[in-house]
């Protein structure tokens, strides 16, 4: 029999431990043991839970499980990163194997982690970390493993989609949106991680470090939100044959790798714009596989227990075995070395930007010339004649102007518009959203 406690009783430690006890002798059968939901710990029992637990397995203090023998696997579903940094560490170092969802934590202290891990022979199940309920982890470490990866890319924060898409195609505000994902369940305990691009960020480093070989320093990743989004530029976006989704991505190059996180618009007909709701999805571009899809829930509680599940009876199967006695897979990608970043401003792409701007003579010939001595391409412009904005007190219409450019340094974008800024030829700062359609360059 394996034991396993649970730190954290949340959304996703109640649905872990629904799983683990309604589905019972399905994962006897499937991990030839009996798996036990031993203990759970969380900070307050006094509260209303969705899947309410017998008194026998609540425990007040973490040392009943971080010093109890019995315990075999410890699954962190806390949250945050100061805490879940010390229950981990302290349940790695008491032999424990540990399962975690925390991608915060492995992103930002990952190296720590594994390297001790490694050291004491410790597995470390994190399958849920990274968009919920897909088993990206498993496709990376093992039937992927024969490959290059290239690029890894995708939707892999479940609120802002949610978010996005009811902005697109209901009409609903922000915060309407915002409001229903917490209901649901979806979004972070603190959502602004979520709606600032934080929590994408977090999961892409994950994939990043897998699928090039190495941790990568999570300060140097290029991170926005969704934030100052506003439904005009959906629908312009919409008339260039664009969908917007905040999107994570992560492209190896010779020397350095690239990670960043940004809304984005991708083709209409691209299948990531066709992934709505809280849906995320994963591309994987490996040499000899070609392009890779992985589609499915990426928040919420049965789909995230599901993945933490899953590593439960992997485990559950080593330890059977023998650790470090079964085929290791598991450690193949985390080389212990460090990934070089490219710098933010280094990568190159496509971009929308949306000047607004006086309806006068000759305005976009300033903006183009601008363009032209920075060396950036424009593919195409959309100027609307309709009147966005009507100043009080002149008589001066106010237009959106938008140029979509060809693929150009972000470098050159960011000087090309202070210097449009900085010469007056628009009356607010402008919004800039990259653009991921390769052209051959
Ligand atoms: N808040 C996350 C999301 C949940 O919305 O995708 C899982 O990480």
């Amino acid at each position: 029999m394996i034991n396993v406690a649970i730190i954290g009783y949340g959304i996703v430690g109640n649905g872990v431990a629904y799983i683990l006890e309604n589905q019972k002798n399905l994962l006897k059968e499937k991990a030839n043991c009996e798996i036990n939901l031993y203990k759970v710990f969380t900070r307050n029992w006094n509260k209303n839970f969705p899947y309410p637990l017998k008194d026998e397995k609540k425990v007040y203090s973490l040392e009943e499980i971080i010093r109890d023998k019995n315990v075999h696997i410890v699954v962190e579903v806390a949250g945050g990163i100061d805490f879940p940094y010390k229950v981990i560490t302290e349940a790695i170092k008491n032999g424990k194997h540990v399962v975690t969802a925390n991608k915060a934590l492995l992103a930002e202290k990952g190296k720590d982690v594994f390297e001790l891990a490694s050291q004491k022979n410790i597995r470390i199940g994190f399958e849920a970390a990274v968009a919920g309920g897909i088993p990206i982890i498993k496709a990376l470490r093992e039937g992927l493993i024969a490959n290059n990866i290239k690029k890894v890319y995708g939707i892999l924060n479940g609120t802002t989609n949610y978010i996005l898409t009811a902005m697109e195609s209901q009409g609903k505000s922000f915060k309407q949106a915002l409001k229903e994902a917490q209901e649901k369940g979806y979004a972070e305990a603190d959502p602004t991680l979520d709606i600032n691009g934080t929590d994408a960020a977090h999961k892409i480093s994950i994939l990043a470090s897998l699928s090039f070989g190495g941790f990568l320093n999570f300060s140097e990743v290029y991170v926005e939100g969704i934030e100052n989004i506003d439904t005009l530029d959906i629908e312009l976006g919409k008339e260039l044959g664009y969908t917007l989704k905040l999107l994570a991505i992560a492209k190896s190059h010779e020397k350095d790798v690239e990670v960043r996180v940004h809304p984005t618009f991708l083709r209409s007909d691209h299948p990531l714009s066709k992934v709505s709701g809280v849906f995320n999805a994963v591309m994987v571009e490996g040499d000899n596989v070609g392009e890779v899809m992985l589609q499915g829930r990426g928040a919420g509680s049965l789909p995230t227990a599901s993945a933490v599940v899953s590593d439960i009876v992997n485990i559950a199967k080593s330890i059977q075995i023998g650790i470090g006695q079964e085929i290791e897979v598991t450690s193949i990608n985390w080389k212990h070395k460090d990934l070089n970043l490219t710098k933010a401003k280094d990568f190159f792409t496509r971009y929308y930007i949306r000047f607004t701007v006086p309806d006068i003579t000759g305005i976009l010939a300033k903006i183009a010339s601008v363009f032209a001595s920075y060396n950036i391409s424009i593919a195409a412009v959309i100027q609307k004649e309709k009147v966005v904005k009507l100043q009080k007190e002149s008589s001066q219409h106010i237009v959106p102007l938008v140029i979509l450019t060809h693929t150009a340094s972000e470098n050159s974008i960011q000087q090309a518009i202070r210097e449009i800024v900085r010469n007056k030829l628009c009356l607010k700062k402008p919004i800039i959203i990259r653009v991921e359609d390769e052209e051959e360059i």
